[in-house]
Formats: C-alpha cells, sequence, structure tokens
C-alpha cells in the first residue's frame, strides 16, 4: 500500500503522558506500558487505532476495565472513551530474534533499540506517528550493569534504573541501551550554567576509542550555543556505540546510538577521514537536539525539515572547525557521487516525497544532502542576517512542535518578508537542473544569459522553473577579479544578466561555492578552463576548472581515442608546485571524477559508457599525471610528514592526504617499492591504509595483506577495511572472483550491516569490476540480497540502488540487470522494503 502526503489526518488523541516496563530477557522481554490519552478536539477521525507489529499480547485495559482489542498484523483497534483515559497494555518481544535490528534487539549480548522511523511499534502498540508526542518515564528491570533510556535518571537499584524525559517526544526518539558496558565520562557547562553529565559508553576493550568523540560532542554544544543560540536541556547526554547498526547514528533524546563504524576512533584502527566522519556525526546527532527533536516533523514526508536542516549545520560546523573550502568540495564530490545518480534515474523522488511505500527507503542522498542545498541556497537569497532572524523566528514559533515544510518556509517569509512561493519548487520537484550559459560582449558590456530545464523524472514529466542562485564573479584578461562575487537570481527559464563599463571581454566563474544543486552546461575551451585553474579567486571553482579540464580529458579519450590533454597536466602540476595552497586542497585537485560520474556524463552526451573503456582512460591519464609530476611527486611525499605525534586534525590529515595521493603516482612509477617500505614503517591507520591501497593497485601487496589480517582479526572495524579496500581496488577482471572469494571467508558476518556493506558495497563501487561483461558481479549481488532481505530488510533495500544507474548501459548489461532485478522480486516473502525499491528500479 502506498501512503500518500495529501492524506494526513491528526490522530483522533492526544497522549499526555507515557510509562513503559521493561522486563528484560533475551526471547522473552515484557513490555508494560500505561498511556494516557484525551480526545484531540482538532481531530474528526476518533478511530483509535494503534500500531503494532511482531508484539504478542498478553492483555489490555482501559482504565482498569479488560479489553479485547481487535488485532491485525499492523496494529489494535480498540473502542475508546469519549474522555480523557488511560490505556494499559502488556505486551511479549524477542530481542534476540530480531534480526532486523529495528524495535528492540540485541547486539553482542546488548539490548539497544531503534525506532527512527517507524520500530516503536515493534516494542508496544502505540500511536507510532511523529505528531504524537508526550513524555516518557521508563522503568528498566535487568540483569546487567548499565540500564539506560531517554531523559534524566530518576532512580536505580540493584537490577533496576528508571528514567524520565520531561521533554514531550514523539516515539521515533525513545531508545533504551543494556549492557555491560563502560562509560568514557566528562562533563559539560552550558552558557546558561546547566552542568551536564557526559557519557560515551562502550564494550569493554573500545575504552581507549571514545576520546575524540567526546571531543567532538564538547565542540558541538560549544558550537550550537555560539552560532544557533542554542543549548542542550536535560541533566545527561549518553552516547552508545553498537556494533549491529542499519546506518550511522540516531539522535534518541538523551541517548544517542551510533554506529560504532561512526563514533569509535583511535588513530592505529582508524584513518583521518573516519576521525573527521565521526566529527561530523557526533555534531549531526547533538544538533539533532534542536532540529528533530525539540521541533519535530509532522509526518514522515517532512523528513527533510530536520535532516536537510541538521546536515546543513553539520556542515557549517566542519567548515568553522577545519578547513570551509575543503568542506564545501568534498561535499560536492559527495553529492555528485550519491544524489546525482539518484536525482537523475528510476528512484528520483522529490526532496519532500509525496508518497511513499516503506518510508525506510526514503533516507536518501535527496532527502539528506540535496535537502541541505536547498537551506544553503535559501541562506544565499535571504543573506545571513535574513537567515540568522528566520532561524531565530523558527525556533521561538516551533519549539514543542511537529511541523511542516510549509512552516519553514513561512517563517523566512515572516522574518525577510521574501515570497518564496516560487522557491517552495526545490521541495515538490524532483530531478537536477541543467543551467546552459551564453555569453556576448559588445562595447563595454557583458551579458550573460542562463538558460535553465529539469529533465522529466518518475511521475513529473513537466518541470517549471525555479530559483536558483547562481554565484558569477568576472576574471579579465590578466586574470584579476574584474567583479566579485554575486547572486544572480535565475527565476526564467531563460534570462540574461548585463555587467557595464568592463574595460575588455572577462571570463566568467560561474556557480562558485556550488551555490546550487545543478549542472552546469558551458562550452569553455580548455584554455579557458586552465585559465581559471591558474587564476579563479573562488576556492571551489578553481577547484572545479581542474575537475572539468580532467572530465573533458577524459570523455575525449574514452570517445575519440585522444591523448591526456596537456592544459590538463600542466595546470595541475602548477597547483601542485604552489606551496602556497593548502595541502589537502591540492591533494583534491589531484582527485580525478569517479568512473560512474564519467558513466553519467557520457549518457548524458547521449554516448553509452563502456565501462572498461572508462576504466583505460583513468588508468592511461593516472600513468601519464604520475609520468608529467615525476619531479614533484617526492618533494610532496616528503612534505606531507608531520612532525610530533598523530593529530587528526585538519592540518596533518591534509598533509597526509597530499602525501598519499603522491605515493599512489609515485607507485604507478616503481610498481610499489616506496609503498613497501612505507607500509613496513606505517604507526597510523591512515598511512598503513594508503600504503596498503597502492600495493593493491599495483598488483602486489599479498604479504602485507596477510600481516594486516594478523595484526587485527579481533577488531571488526579495521577488518571491515580489509574486506572493503581488496574489492574496491580489485582490477575490473578479477573483481567478482575476489568477490565471490571473499564471501566465503570466515570473517565474512553478513548479517552484520558494517561488514556486509564493506565487501557489498565496495563490490558496487568499483564501476568496471561491478559492470564485467559476464554479469557476474551482478549475480553475486543479488544472491546476497535475497538472502538477506529476510534477515534485514532495511540493509538489503539501501544495496539494492546499485542497481539505480542500469539504464545507462547497453543492451546486454541491461538485459543482465534486468535479469538479476526480476530474481530478486520474485524471491518468495520478499519484504515491501526490497519490493518498493526494486519495482521503482525497474520502472514498475
Ligand atoms: N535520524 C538519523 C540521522 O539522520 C537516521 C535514522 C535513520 N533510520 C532509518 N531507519 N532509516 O542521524
Ligand atoms: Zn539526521
Amino acid at each position: 500500500t502506498t501512503i500518500y502526503l495529501k492524506d494526513y489526518t491528526p490522530f483522533g488523541y492526544i497522549v499526555d503522558s507515557v510509562h513503559l516496563t521493561f522486563d528484560l530477557a533475551p526471547h522473552a522481554t515484557r513490555v508494560k506500558s500505561r498511556i494516557s490519552f484525551r480526545p484531540n478536539p482538532e481531530a474528526t477521525d476518533t478511530t483509535f487505532f494503534l500500531h503494532g507489529e511482531n508484539l504478542r499480547l498478553i492483555r489490555a485495559s482501559i482504565d482498569g476495565a479488560e479489553v479485547t482489542p481487535e488485532v491485525t498484523g499492523g496494529g489494535l483497534f480498540a473502542a475508546a472513551p469519549a474522555a480523557p483515559f488511560v490505556w494499559e497494555a502488556e505486551v511479549e518481544i524477542d530481542p534476540a530474534n530480531n534480526t532486523a535490528l529495528e524495535g528492540l534487539y540485541m547486539s553482542n549480548g546488548m539490548y539497544c533499540t531503534q525506532c527512527e522511523a517507524e520500530g516503536f511499534r515493534k516494542i508496544t502498540y502505540y500511536p507510532d506517528r511523529p505528531d504524537v508526542m508526550s513524555t516518557f518515564t521508563v522503568r528498566i528491570n535487568g540483569d546487567l550493569p548499565v540500564l539506560l533510556s531517554n531523559g534524566n535518571p530518576t532512580g536505580s537499584g540493584e537490577g533496576w534504573a528508571e528514567w524520565t524525559d520531561p521533554w514531550p517526544k514523539p516515539a521515533y526518539l525513545f531508545a533504551l541501551v543494556a549492557g555491560d558496558l563502560l562509560a568514557h565520562s566528562d562533563s559539560y557547562i552550558t552558557r546558561s550554567g546547566r552542568e551536564v553529565a557526559l557519557n560515551l559508553w562502550v564494550r569493554p576493550g573500545d575504552e581507549g576509542k571514545c576520546a575524540f568523540g567526546m571531543e567532538a560532542l564538547k565542540k558541538s554544544m560549544k558550537w550550537d550555543e555560539d552560532v544557533y543560540g542554542r543549548e542542550y536541556d536535560l541533566d545527561v547526554f549518553n552516547i552508545v556505540a553498537v556494533d549491529d547498526f542499519n546506518m550511522g547514528a540516531m539522535e534518541n533524546k538523551g541517548l544517542n546510538i551510533f554506529n560504532s563504524a561512526a563514533v569509535l576512533a583511535s588513530p592505529e584502527t582508524s584513518t583521518d577521514a573516519n576521525f573527521e566522519r565521526i566529527e561530523a556525526i557526533i555534531a549531526h546527532e547533538y544538533f539533532h537536539n534542536w532540529t528533530g527533536n525539540r521541533i519535530t516533523c509532522r509526518d514522515w514526508f517532512q523528513l527533510c525539515l530536520k535532516e536537510g536542516l541538521t546536515v546543513f549545520r553539520d556542515a557549517q560546523f566542519t567548515s568553522d572547525v577545519r578547513s570551509a573550502p575543503v568542506e564545501r568540495i568534498r561535499d560536492v564530490i559527495d553529492l555528485r557521487a550519491r544524489q546525482f545518480p539518484e536525482d537523475n534515474g528510476p528512484l528520483s523522488h522529490p526532496v519532500r516525497p509525496e508518497s511513499f511505500q516503506e518510508i525506510n527507503n526514503f533516507y536518501t542522498a535527496t532527502v539528506y544532502e540535496k535537502g541541505a542545498e536547498v537551506i544553503g541556497m535559501l541562506k544565499r537569497l535571504v543573506g545571513d542576517d535574513g537567515y540568522a532572524k528566520a532561524l531565530d523566528l523558527y525556533f521561538d514559533r516551533h519549539d514543542g512542535q511537529a511541523c511542516t515544510i510549509e512552516d519553514w518556509l513561512k517563517v523566512f517569509e515572516d522574518a525577510t518578508g521574501r515570497d518564496l512561493g516560487q522557491f517552495q519548487r526545490w521541495y515538490s520537484q524532483a530531478g537536477t537542473p541543467r543551467i546552459k550559459v551564453e555569453e556576448a560582449w559588445a562595447d563595454g558590456t557583458y551579458t550573460l544569459t542562463l538558460s535553465q530545464s529539469t529533465p522529466p523524472t518518475p511521475g513529473q514529466p513537466q518541470k517549471h522553473p525555479q530559483v536558483i542562485p547562481v554565484a558569477v564573479g568576472l576574471l579579465g584578461p590578466n586574470g584579476d577579479e574584474v567583479r566579485p562575487t554575486e547572486i544572480l537570481e535565475l527565476t526564467e527559464a531563460r534570462q540574461s544578466f548585463t555587467f557595464q563599463g568592463l574595460a575588455a571581454k572577462p571570463v566568467p566563474s560561474i556557480l562558485r561555492g556550488f551555490s546550487a544543486p545543478v549542472i552546469l552546461d558551458q562550452d569553455s575551451t580548455p584554455a579557458q578552463r586552465a585559465f581559471l585553474l591558474a587564476h579563479d579567486t573562488d576556492p571551489f571553482n578553481r577547484w572545479e576548472a581542474g575537475r572539468s579540464l580532467a572530465s573533458d580529458t577524459l570523455l575525449k579519450m574514452v570517445t575519440q581515442d585522444a591523448a591526456p590533454d596537456a592544459d590538463y597536466l600542466d595546470g595541475l602540476l602548477a597547483v601542485l608546485r604552489d606551496d602556497g595552497l593548502d595541502p589537502a586542497y591540492r591533494a583534491l585537485m589531484l582527485d580525478l571524477p569517479s568512473q560512474s560520474e564519467l558513466a553519467a556524463m557520457l549518457h548524458d552526451r547521449g554516448v553509452t559508457p563502456d565501462p572498461m573503456a572508462i576504466w583505460t582512460a583513468v588508468e592511461t591519464l593516472r600513468q601519464a599525471t604520475a609520468q608529467h609530476m615525476q619531479d614533484v611527486l617526492p618533494r610532496l611525499h616528503s612534505q606531507s610528514q608531520v612532525d610530533g605525534p598523530y593529530s587528526p586534525d585538519a592540518e596533518q590529515s591534509g598533509k597526509r592526504a597530499l602525501g598519499s595521493a603522491a605515493l599512489a603516482l609515485i607507485s604507478r612509477q616503481d610498481g610499489g617499492a616506496q609503498a613497501a617500505s612505507e607500509y613496513a614503517r606505517a604507526d597510523n591507520m591512515t598511512l598503513q591504509l594508503s600504503a596498503l591501497s597502492c600495493l593493491l593497485k599495483a598488483g602486489k601487496g599479498e604479504t602485507e595483506l596477510a600481516a594486516y589480517y594478523d595484526q587485527w582479526r579481533d577488531d571488526r572495524l579495521v577488518m571491515d577495511k580489509w574486506f572493503g579496500l581488496q574489492v574496491a581496488l580489485a582490477s575490473p577482471d578479477r573483481t567478482p572472483q575476489i568477490a565471490r572469494q571473499l564471501t566465503q571467508h570466515a570473517d565474512f558476518n553478513w548479517k552484520n550491516p558494517n561488514r556486509f556493506r564493506a565487501l557489498m558495497g565496495s563490490l558496487a563501487m568499483n564501476h568496471a569490476g561491478f559492470h564485467h561483461e559476464s554479469g557476474a558481479s551482478y549475480a553475486l549481488l543479488a544472491d546476497w540480497l535475497i538472502r538477506l532481505d529476510p534477515v534485514n530488510p532495511q540493509t538489503t533495500a539501501r544495496m539494492c540502488s546499485a542497481f539505480q544507474t542500469w539504464k545507462r548501459y547497453d543492451a546486454g548489461r541491461q538485459a543482465m540487470i534486468r535479469a538479476q532485478l526480476e530474481r530478486i522480486a520474485s524471491a518468495p516473502d520478499l519484504s515491501r522494503d526490497t519490493t518498493e525499491m526494486i519495482s521503482r528500479i525497474l520502472g514498475a
């Protein structure tokens, strides 16, 4: 069944309080609930329906009198009085057999929960919808040393603990954790003087991996006070690390639960990229306390209200504590890698979807990352002051409420006086807008004509013009900036903008800072791009110039058998030689567009991508780059050496990023000799992994892989990298075989989402290997999706997106993929999650 945004109606009852008692037992946990309801004066439908799934109802009563509700697969109906009443129920659940990791489940002997979006209904009967908010009191009885829930601790004794959350919240923010855990503790004093106890709970053995996460938490708390004026509102803030988790982390009120990969870190076991991601996720979940928890969503169609905003806030945080240009470039790389394929394929959906079958399938790059881009555009359009005013009004007006995108936009209209009627299309219209650029020059006047169009997407054949903030600056012929950045507001299908009083025809720098999530179609020559690469004052567009030179040359290598372009190689060399440039930035300059991105570009130009031809072009360009940069590489590599102890900060990690980019090129020259010695002396995971990558790319590294295994076989997170790297870096011809062999490895615990993703996610990301002409990789992935679906539908469904780009490829590959998709679709008892994904991908 499909659920529609337009069908929203409020629930017939208001919940005033919830009391829960848990008697924990692995296979027979009893949950008693006592819930105060009263009729909702704003509702017309008074049906008393409570959600509930996989629950064994023991008994139920209303105002103390036993009732026999009508129980269905999705919940129960009961006759409710037209006056306030108390509902009580007792149910039994089986956390030890809950492999879907939704609701209350067990991971390595510890109890934990994941309720967003609709997992609370697997814990007890309840109106499991985000617009029903209540205070919760939770009593946990269990024979485990640590018993946690939301809010403040209000009592404990031998084998029990009680928690009270004074802030009304929807059920999706409920959490419970019980286990044999250790705390890494600290404290924080808020701006207004509240002392908050901070704990990061881990399994014994992981205590040494907590310090970084704790520091990130304190930084986030301070940042939200300084930048948004938002303070924490409870006496404790608990974070728990869990090994089996479907997503990155969850913002449960006062009790965040994290995938251990998203919080545990040490220099020996985590890369610089891991540290940076952990810092961002800690910030993200903490920021949800205001954008998500204090102000939540009316219904799940409004998911971007909390996620887009919170992603935007965590990106602001990362820009502030690290390097703003580097953060922006990384975010755009990520957007193009994950959101663009989604927005331009069969899974395309608006930032605010209008229908779904399974909401878990809509925790997407579109809702999150494009949702954050939309907020960035809003901020650009109303300015920093307008944005600050609007956010103050948002927190003032809507604290304690469950809101919609209409509420959000109204706040901006009221705070700034701006009409956002057309802007709203960013929330309702799917697809990535294309902008075409035309230039004209006469008598000192330069005219830029911009045209926008958005291709049709499923269910939306016709698109309307959007409000697109296009940041533009102009450079003079000598490379000096003759017009600083200004925001052109493109609102029509085609619109001209003039710049007067110029001495010579300028070179435009368009879409600075990636001011809108669009595809810019500009017919500039390699020489013009090289000019921007040398002179652009906007760091994003300078990088972008290099990037587009790289993709131009790669596309020509693929389609015309051209040689690597000299403008690209010379321009890159000049950038690498410029020691005034941040090493992290130079490392990003050395990065190439992904093979999948190149396939999309070819497809856009009407060429059917050949994965092996793309792979060959990339290899050839890499080889040519190594040769061309030969003289600077040793210096770049030695510059990357850091003095003193390891720190994951922006400065050191930037140096290491440049060093490993240099080592990768050096390895193409020396066959991995230097990488082997780097591997031997690596004393942190960043260097260890970068050296190992170089060796694997060079077709070497067998000894090192075995040594790595012996060194790290007991560390799950480090072993995930071992699985992932071998598949990610396998040469295309060997990819299916290497991946298949690894699935037979004793350590391939496929029920653990991190391990499954490490292997299968890397397979999907190895473009030429995944699209192996035999179809063996498609079949392997399909086999495993069919096997995982009954165990963990959420992770299965998510991984189906590996097939979303299938229509780009040749008829032979399309036929093979279609056969696999149909094979998955016909698996017996396929989950709702996977069924929806496969049918959307097939376009059925
Ligand atoms: N709200 C969480 C976050 O953004 C993600 C939860 C996703 N859960 C899910 N079942 N899809 O941090
Ligand atoms: Zn979030």
